[in-house]
């Protein structure tokens, strides 16, 4: 029988005052993928476990995903207060560990689904072009600009778009290389750590979206995310995640993070809006450069 998360539970972060590592007692051992223990937030593995589906003429997921020794907050000055990233050393998993993060066959769930596909060279090309009319026409208010260029876009993410509903360009992000995660808040341009987007809240559409970020880069990048759906945890809703988010890591420091490699040519999909995330570039050599939409897409059989 399905459990539900009792009222009121999510209540239990009010952390507002814990400073990091000022929480004996708290700690909760996440032991396993699989008997986590999540319980306590209503957390079922089948229902909110968030897993990966890897196009499957790709490089295997056992190939391409890593897994961190936990999260850690960060006194790094380019970071903002209480931002949490992942902790090395990251390993391989185990046979065990790739089959519960494997998604099953069969129809896709845009709200618990980490998709890796790949899109052809001269697809590359066009999404640069558009990206950047999209930009110009963004930034000279040109209305009808936007609109052909987010209809060209549409069209050339085609083959993973379920739907046009809720389609938009973000557009393309130059991030540095060698950095554990690549997002700063758009206010302060200090990078947040591991975070839920919010575009549904800011720039709502009518409809929950997912995203894509392809790599028009020259080397690999990674997409880093928490297994678990931030949605259950109760960490989703904006006007309380700034406390809540670093509660949930001061609580659960051995919780485990992700880490999906994407090589040039190749696009992830994620839940961003429903699962802890966010970019890194560790390992890269050249700048990253990653071209960002939001819609309803997937991968399916
Ligand atoms: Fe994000």
């Amino acid at each position: 029988m399905a459990a539900s998360r009792p009222e009121g539970k999510a209540s239990e972060f009010h952390l507002d005052d814990a400073r990091w590592g000022d929480a004996p007692g708290m700690e909760k051992l996440i032991d396993s993928f699989g008997r986590n223990d999540l319980k306590q937030y209503g957390f079922e593995w089948e229902r909110d476990a968030v897993r990966v589906r890897v196009q499957s003429d790709l490089m295997p997921l056992d190939e391409r995903l890593r897994v961190s020794n936990g999260v850690r907050p960060t006194n790094d000055p380019r970071y903002r207060s209480h931002a949490s990233v992942p902790m090395r050393p990251w390993r391989t998993l185990d046979a065990a560990e790739l089959e519960t993060l494997c998604a099953p066959p069969g129809q896709w769930d845009m709200r618990r689904m980490v998709g890796v596909c790949r899109f052809p060279p001269s697809v590359h090309r066009e999404l640069v072009r558009v990206a950047l009319a999209y930009a110009n026409s963004f930034n000279a208010h040109d209305g009808q600009g936007v609109d052909v260029a987010n209809r060209d876009a549409a069209v050339l993410l085609g083959e993973y778009l379920l739907t046009r509903e809720g389609f938009g360009l973000i557009g393309l992000a130059a991030r540095d290389p060698g950095l554990v995660t690549v997002t700063p808040r758009i206010e302060t341009g200090l990078l947040t750590g591991l975070h839920v987007d919010g575009w549904d809240t800011f720039r709502p559409v009518g409809l929950a979206t997912n995203r894509v970020g392809v790599n028009l880069g020259k080397g690999s990048r990674s997409l880093l995310y928490v297994p678990f759906a931030a949605d259950t945890l109760g960490l989703t809703d904006h006007k309380t995640w700034d406390q809540r988010i670093p509660g949930f890591f001061t609580a659960h420091p051995q919780c485990p993070v992700l880490r999906v490699r994407i090589d040039p040519g190749e696009a992830y999909i994620a839940p961003t809006e429903l699962a802890l995330h966010d970019g890194n570039t560790e390992g890269n050599q050249a700048i990253d450069v990653c071209l960002h939409a939001r819609g309803q897409f997937g991968i399916t059989d």
